[in-house]
């Protein structure tokens, strides 16, 4: 028996775990930052994965050599999000990433709940484009939430509404900022992509390929 069928419940983030989207956000988040004259590379993307919009936003407008007004600084998320939202148009369910349905299907065989907790606004659309929203009990809406990770709100709403306690869940990160999010909130964290990367993670999977319950 798997150590994780303890568990009541699974939490899922989205991007760079079920579906490369994270590649799609690193490319927007790019050409903004060129257009700003700061820097940017797979490095200081690493800052950025599980940051909200504006947070990611103010992390790249810190290292530039002017300062932004707050309608500047919105625009640009605008055009960045204008710009992601043409990377995603194209998604159908072959950029599902290897393994990600079987762990879904695994989850739900083990009768565990399965929620989804991404601080991606554009989070619903991905899902219907990758034809999976079905598959979840509950799907976090990441306009409802205050703090983005790495508070915990965002895993402890979804515990909340799947109505099973912190303790009981685990959560399925590829970001720092993820896996410290899943941490603060009391819950086991499997971290999906490189351990010295994730080192607050329980365990730390190269992909879903190798989901603990698949
Ligand atoms: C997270 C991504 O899931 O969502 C971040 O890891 C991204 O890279 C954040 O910035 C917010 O996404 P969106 O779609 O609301 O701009
Ligand atoms: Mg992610």
């Amino acid at each position: 028996m798997s150590p994780l069928s303890q568990f009541k419940a699974v939490i899922f983030d989205l991007d760079g775990v079920i579906t490369d989207t994270a590649r799609y956000h690193y490319l927007a988040w790019k050409r903004l930052a060129e257009a700003q004259g700061v820097h940017f590379d797979e490095a200081f993307n690493e800052h950025l994965k599980g940051i909200d919009r504006m947070g990611s936003l103010e992390l790249i407008l810190a290292s530039a050599t002017r300062s932004y007004t707050d309608a500047e600084k919105l625009a640009l998320a605008t055009e960045k999000n204008e710009h992601y939202k043409e990377l995603i148009a194209t998604m159908t369910p072959a950029d599902l990433l290897p393994g990600a349905v079987e762990a879904l299907d695994a989850a739900r065989a083990a009768g565990l709940k399965i929620g989804l907790a991404s601080v991606s606004r554009n989070a619903f659309e991905v899902l219907d484009r990758l034809g999976i929203t079905g598959k979840f009990d509950y799907v976090v809406d990441a306009g409802t939430i205050a703090r983005g990770k790495p508070d915990p709100e965002i895993f402890l709403k979804a515990a909340r509404e799947l109505g099973v306690a912190p303790g009981d869940c685990f959560g399925v990160e590829d970001a720092v900022a993820g896996v410290a999010s899943i941490k603060a909130a009391g819950m086991y964290a499997i971290g999906v992509g490189d351990p010295r990367v994730l080192a607050q993670a329980d365990i730390v999977i190269p992909d879903l390929a190798a989901f603990p319950l698949n």
